[in-house]
């Protein structure tokens, strides 16, 4: 085999002034998806990101809610960290801008820049807040629009006729922070001198072998000449003092990308095998890519390279940028329901089929690409379940019950099984150039074969027939190699499946190259579904919990008022009858005796209780919650249990006395 590629993977910094979402996702899976496959063909692929800490909003922000701004980001973190977890997104290392490696990054390419002098002062004139003494970002001041008079606006630009201007041309400007209108004052602030990096830029641009999308924005900036760019902001601001200044901070986008060689420093600090310079200085031998949104490209393809390459740095080997989300053909909305948090969807949904959703639709352009809900079940069943997971469903049952799970020692089809060992060249340099739905569809026109193979074969036929029995474990042979090989092709992309699929042909781990050798002769072990169907009353509730959750502010939605309280209307129920629900896996069909009346109601209680058991059981009930239509009925109400879910959630009994009926208080 060639030489393992030393390669050095970055997703872009996440704002940390709120919670994950499904936009977000878009990225992490991606570049996670485009690194677990980088690491399945032996390279050696590490994947670095950080939490974006610093700037004006974040800072105004934890003002606002009376907390310091490192307690702020670290909650968000927090929330950014579970959740990439949960999606089995892996990062080596997941650090902060806020950071000591940061900082001392920043500080060395200021002082080597500014030796060089590609950074040099001059004075401005910028908004200033008096009542809150703070200048003012432009997007904090709004006023009516010089040109068209739409009221309201930005104080960089109109979102009514698109025009741009400074926060000084408004009519009737305010702060948005304090509601005064602003003065404008004079400061001196620090610029870099991006208006000489013309060539260099260029030269690189041509080296990067980028998008052509990203290539003619690119050209467009040219063209429109590079502007030297306002490094520096005053105080106060949330981020790292300017050395040899009181009052002076360098801007969040100036840190921010630095965040990316702050956390492989991190990481080298932790780690022996590890050299820092020689992933980030010139000469370096590894190659860097940074995954970003199409919205950051300016910081990333001209600013970027440019720092790095004036302060003794190496500049990436390419830039990956991607497209945005939009929900059902729309920008995500909250009132729609629409704009969904990952925990949400984590509270609903199987992270796997989202991570596949995602790659059977992404390319490497800067297109954005759709989450159509209902082609979301549709295509996750119809993929996933119905051709992927049935291959290995309708043969492990005969292998493991008829031949005590031994796989024969020869496959009866080699030809067949060839075309899957040589579609792996084709899938791989699909993957390569982040062209993850050209290889899920070849990898879904694979699946189809298999199962083509099967239904030709009929192996619920054969074992009917003992002369032919041989046949029967020849054939699933041939099926669960194509299901392996499969499973290979697809680890990148829905790993946690891959991981259950590996542990039932009892194999340790999976190359890459393993999907076209079959395994022949070993035991299996016993097979557990891998996956369950999709059903839209999952997603009809993660749309309607997206709603809910929608706080006006977040103030909002941490306390509700008594008189909120005082109208849930809760009330002792005893269990009259309780069953499962056909196709529903996590729910109880409960009788309740109100007291006075008889309610249906629908309870995710299934793994938690068996129902002969709950029958006669006092339990606490919402009564007065509107009755909600579901696929199996209308359920009448709800029954308030504790826990974190699955076996562990208890039902809050009321016993000693209690009777159907009673309110409770
Ligand atoms: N903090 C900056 C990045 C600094 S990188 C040195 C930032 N943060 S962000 O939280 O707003 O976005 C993080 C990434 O998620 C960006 O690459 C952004 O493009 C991406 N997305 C955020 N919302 C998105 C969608 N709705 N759709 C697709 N990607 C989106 O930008
Ligand atoms: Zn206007």
């Amino acid at each position: 085999m060639s030489q393992p590629r030393k390669i050095l993977v970055t997703s872009a910094l996440p704002y940390v002034n709120g919670s994950p979402h499904m936009g977000h996702l878009v990225e992490y899976i991606q570049t996670d998806i485009w690194v677990r496959f980088q690491k399945l063909r032996g390279h050696d692929c590490i994947y670095v990101c950080a939490s974006d800490a610093h700037g004006t909003p974040i800072m105004l922000k934890a003002r606002e809610l009376g907390i310091s701004p490192e307690a702020l980001t670290e909650g968000y973190t927090a929330e950014f960290v579970n959740d990439f977890a949960d999606f089995g997104i892996e990062f080596d290392n997941f650090h902060t801008t806020h950071s000591s490696e940061n900082e001392a990054l920043v500080c060395e390419m200021f002082a080597a820049l500014r030796n060089t002098g590609d950074i040099y002062t001059k004075t401005i004139e910028q908004a200033y807040d008096e009542k809150e003494g703070m200048f003012l970002p432009d997007r904090f001041v709004r006023g009516t629009c010089p040109f068209c008079k739409a009221e309201d606006q930005y104080g960089d630009a109109c979102e009514n006729c698109s025009k741009t201007y400074t926060p000084a041309d408004l009519i009737d400007p305010v702060s948005v922070v304090s509601g005064t209108p602003p003065v404008t004052r004079e400061s001196e602030h620090y610029f870099f001198k991006l208006s000489e990096y013309g060539d260099r830029l260029r030269q690189w641009m041509s080296d990067a072998t980028l998008d052509r999308n990203v290539v003619a924005k690119l050209e467009e900036w040219f063209e429109s000449g590079l502007q030297d760019w306002d490094i520096s902001r005053d105080a106060p601001y949330f981020g790292f003092r300017i050395p040899g200044t009181e009052d002076k901070f360098f801007y969040v986008w100036l840190d921010a990308p630095v965040g990316y060689p702050a956390s492989f420093r991190n990481l080298c600090d932790r780690r022996d095998d590890l050299d820092f310079d020689s992933y980030w200085r010139p000469g370096s031998d590894a190659e860097l890519y940074h995954f970003i949104g199409k919205d950051i490209m300016y910081f990333h393809t001209l600013f970027w390279p440019a720092v790095l390459q004036g302060s003794g740095f190496r500049t990436p080997t390419s830039v990956f940028a991607h497209g945005f989300l939009t929900v059902d053909g729309q920008k995500m909305s909250k009132s729609r329901g629409t704009f969904i948090k990952a925990r949400t969807y984590l509270d609903n949904l199987d992270p796997n089929f989202l991570r596949y959703y995602y790659a059977a639709k992404l390319g490497p352009t800067i297109e954005d690409i759709d989450l159509n809900l209902e082609d979301f079940v549709a295509r996750v069943n119809s993929d996933l379940i119905g051709k992927l997971i049935n291959i290995a469903s309708r043969c492990a049952g005969f292998v493991s019950k008829r031949f005590d799970g031994k796989l024969s020692a020869s496959l009866p089809d080699a030809s067949l099984f060839a075309d899957f060992a040589d579609a792996s060249d084709a899938i791989a340099a699909h993957y390569e150039r982040r062209e993850f739905s050209k290889a899920m569809r070849l990898v879904m026109a694979l699946a189809d074969k298999a199962n083509r193979y099967i239904d030709d074969n009929k192996p619920w036929v054969m074992i009917k027939d003992d002369a032919r029995l041989n046949d029967v474990q020849l054939v699933c042979t041939q099926g669960l190699n194509m299901f392996r090989s499969l499973m290979i092709f697809l680890s990148p992309v829905i790993p946690v499946v891959a991981d259950k699929a590996r542990e039932f042909l009892d194999e340790d781990s999976w190359h890459w190259r393993d999907a076209s050798a079959p395994l022949l002769g070993t035991t299996v072990r016993k097979f557990k579904p891998l996956l369950t169907r999709v059903e839209t009353a999952q997603v009809d509730r993660m749309v309607e919990q997206s709603k809910e959750s929608t706080p006006v502010s977040e103030t909002e939605e941490e306390f509700i008022s008594i008189e909120d309280f005082m109208k849930v209307d809760l009330r002792i129920a005893r269990i009259e009858n309780a069953e499962p629900v056909d196709g529903a896996d996590k729910l109880l069909a409960l009788t309740l005796d109100m007291g006075d009346s008889h309610r249906q109601v629908f309870a995710g209680i299934k793994a938690a209780y068996d129902p002969e058991n709950l029958v006669g059981r006092h339990v606490i009930v919402v009564a007065n919650l509107t009755p909600r239509k579901m696929r199996f009925g209308v359920s009448e109400g709800m029954v308030l249990a504790a826990g974190p879910g699955g076996e562990e959630i208890f039902l809050l009994s009321a016993d000693d006395g209690a009777k159907p009926g009673m309110r409770v208080k």
